[in-house]
């Protein structure tokens, strides 16, 4: 366990630019802080240290590079490095379902699903899930008031700032993304699952749930194991072949715009392949970035 110094922390526009200064101070983009009080500042490439700062303090990005000065000021606590957080990203039916499946059995992270929290909202029947619904049949976006507070509330309880997230269907529009920039929310790393077309209809069509645990199959792909659980499986209200054809052009009117703030920190990932090398090329990007960050294989959650 290392032992933390906590620094005061300021940041001025660096007069020549740097090529030590880390990646994160070279973009236009607003750096996220968490605003907790003391200020954790958290980001990829702070993920070896924490640094207590004071409340109120304000770091943005800009086109000029900053240049970072920490000064001491005294010993605190002890820290262990911060867990993973992930986000994962693509098309309808594109396999992040089953992906996120793969990746929380290793890895041990906490499965954030927009829209598993949906659908939830709405077998509850509640006044959001009624609206949540109408958008949902349509292909479209469900509405920032119900989907951002979800989202945020689930990614701020303590066993996902514990055990680290895996984010899957958000943030979906540049205004989702900046929701959680401005919370100082960023992921260590921003998984694209990219298929063809025809497949992704192929698979919406196919796809079944276990409403008893939850997995996902596909009758052609992923048949059930037993009699008994193909006799329970259900089928999505929107896995119609015209349902997601809508959900298809949501999906490609937004996504550039949120690329477009995770740039730096994307890994785009065959997902036409089959799930189980799906997994190998983010299973090979994650176990580097446990590396890198430096963590530690807790009971063997981070093994083979
Ligand atoms: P959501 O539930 O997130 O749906 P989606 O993005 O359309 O994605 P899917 O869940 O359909 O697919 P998946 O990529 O998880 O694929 P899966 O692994 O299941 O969202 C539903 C709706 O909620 C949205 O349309 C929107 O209205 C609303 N919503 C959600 N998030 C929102 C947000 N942030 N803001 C506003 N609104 C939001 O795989 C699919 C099938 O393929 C399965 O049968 C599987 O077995 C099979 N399969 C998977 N991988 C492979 C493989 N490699 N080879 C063969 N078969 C495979």
């Amino acid at each position: 366990m290392a032992c933390l110094t906590s620094f005061l922390v300021t940041a001025t526009p660096s007069p020549q630019p740097s090529s030590s200064l880390p990646p994160l101070f070279s973009s236009a983009k607003p750096l996220k802080l968490i605003s907790s009080n003391p200020l954790l500042l958290s980001s990829p490439d702070f993920s070896r240290s924490s640094f207590c700062l004071n409340e109120g303090l304000t770091i943005r990005r800009s086109a000029k590079p900053f240049s970072i000065s920490a000064q001491k000021v005294s010993s605190v606590a002890s820290v262990d490095p911060e867990p993973l957080r992930i986000m994962i990203s693509g098309a309808p039916a594109s396999g992040k379902g089953t992906q996120c499946e793969f990746i929380t059995k290793k890895y041990g992270l906490v499965h954030i699903s927009a829209g598993d929290l949906l659908r939830e909202e709405v077998a509850a029947g509640s006044e959001n899930g009624k609206r949540a619904k109408e958008c949902m049949e349509k292909g479209q976006l469900v509405p920032n008031e119900i989907v951002v507070m979800m989202v945020k509330e689930r990614l701020l309880k303590s066993d996902s700032q514990e055990k680290g997230w895996l984010l899957d269907g958000y943030p979906r529009s540049l205004s989702q993304s900046m929701a959680l920039e401005e919370l100082g929310i960023r992921p260590d790393l921003f998984i694209l699952l990219d298929v063809s077309e025809e497949i992704l209809v192929e698979r919406v069509v196919g796809r079944r749930l276990d409403p008893v645990t939850g997995k996902i199959y596909h009758l052609k792909y992923s048949p059930p194991e037993t009699e008994e659980i193909a006799a329970r499986l259900i089928q999505r209200f929107d896995d119609t072949e015209e349902k997601v054809k809508l959900r298809l052009q949501t999906h490609h009117q937004n996504v550039k715009d949120v690329l477009s703030i995770y740039e730096d920190i994307i890994i785009k990932v065959d997902g036409n392949a089959l799930k189980e090398d799906v997994f190998a090329q983010i299973d090979s990007a994650l176990s580097g970035l446990v590396e890198q960050k430096g963590l530690q294989h807790p009971c063997g959650m981070y093994g083979a």
